[in-house]
């Protein structure tokens, strides 16, 4: 399958994104037929801004290849984490890539760490957990709701990469992450709207050694309840980040700049004036950056900390 290694050619039952400009990309399952809205099993066409294209044609084509819509082209990448979750299906509001990166990066997530995910939603966030852990790591993810465990792990099964996570069905507020997981998890991320109910939990989940937990909380009295619970159980190095993308745009500008050498040359210090030293001002051509007019919105509070190894330990209960 394409999520899980390289290919070079598209074969049947490929997930592939066909991309057509950088706001206006699908994810698309390579099949010859699909249900249509009455139930009937019809050649499986898809349509774009640009016209139709028939998704069987897509078979031995070369990943990357440009290929012809009815009225455009556009071309066939590899699906990555990254861009699955710019094209998946929204069951839940999901993370995006920039919070996904400083998440995997403060919970020191590498090749075979075991991380417990809560809520599932939308897989966004689970997809590019998946690649960082693997091959011999491990992700439990967790939903309460029913059926986005099941379309969860119909997703993970059709990309090929169910066997690095198991999906639960399960509260975890009231029913913690289950007996097996105890004191097994190198880390935990929570997406949760009470994260604070899961904590214990997640003391007993994380190794004896020690661990971290990440939680995404859109709202800062979510933050804050939190961080007093977190540090109730011992948590330590607690910090909470925004990750916000400010796009500087590179720009020309003609500045005007002092002439020193003729102005030590030429200015008599004596009877030196500010409006003296305007004819040794000498407009210059500069490379520099324009910062943008609006700031960007928005995402969620990501909340970082360390449990320590237990025999270190400081919590309330002493
Ligand atoms: C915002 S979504 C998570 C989105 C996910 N991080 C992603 O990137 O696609 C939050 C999820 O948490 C689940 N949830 C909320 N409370 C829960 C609980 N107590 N136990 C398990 N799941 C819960 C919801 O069903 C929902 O699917």
């Amino acid at each position: 399958m394409s999520f899980k290694c390289n290919k070079d050619f598209i074969e049947e039952g490929d997930v592939v994104i066909l991309y057509i400009n950088p706001n206006n990309m699908h994810q698309i399952k390579v099949k010859d037929k699909i249900f249509n809205k009455k139930g009937e099993l019809v050649d499986n066409v898809f349509q774009t801004t640009y016209g139709a294209l028939k998704v069987i044609s897509l078979i031995g084509k070369k990943y990357g290849s440009k290929v012809d819509l009815s009225k455009g082209w556009a071309h066939v990448l590899q699906p990555t984490p990254e861009l699955w979750t710019l094209t998946l299906p929204h069951r839940t509001q999901i993370i995006y890539t920039p919070d996904i990166s400083l998440i995997i990066y403060l919970l020191d997530l590498v090749p075979g760490s075991v991380v417990i995910e809560t809520g599932t939603g939308s897989g966004s966030l689970s997809h590019s957990l998946v690649r960082t852990i693997r091959p011999n790591g491990h992700l439990y993810t967790f939903d309460f709701h029913e059926q986005r465990v099941s379309l969860a792990q119909e997703e993970f099964k059709s990309h090929g990469i169910d066997e690095f996570v198991t999906v639960s069905h399960r509260d975890v507020c009231t029913q913690g992450f289950g007996n097996e997981l105890e004191h097994k998890v190198d880390a935990v991320f929570l997406d949760l709207p009470l994260p604070w109910l899961t904590i214990d939990f997640v003391v007993k989940s994380l190794k004896k050694s020690g661990g971290k937990l990440c939680s995404f909380s859109p709202c800062i009295e979510q933050v804050q309840k939190t961080c007093e619970k977190l540090a109730s159980k011992g948590f330590i190095g607690i910090e909470t980040y925004e990750c916000l993308q400010r796009e500087l745009t590179v720009i020309q500008k003609n500045l005007p700049v002092l002439d020193l050498l003729s102005v030590k040359n030429t200015v008599n210090f004596n009877s030196f004036t500010n409006e003296s030293l305007n004819k040794f001002l000498d407009p210059v051509k500069l490379t520099t950056v324009a910062h943008p007019a609006s700031t960007p919105g928005h995402t969620g509070y990501i909340t970082i900390a360390t449990l320590p190894p237990d025999f270190a330990r400081v919590t309330e209960e002493g």
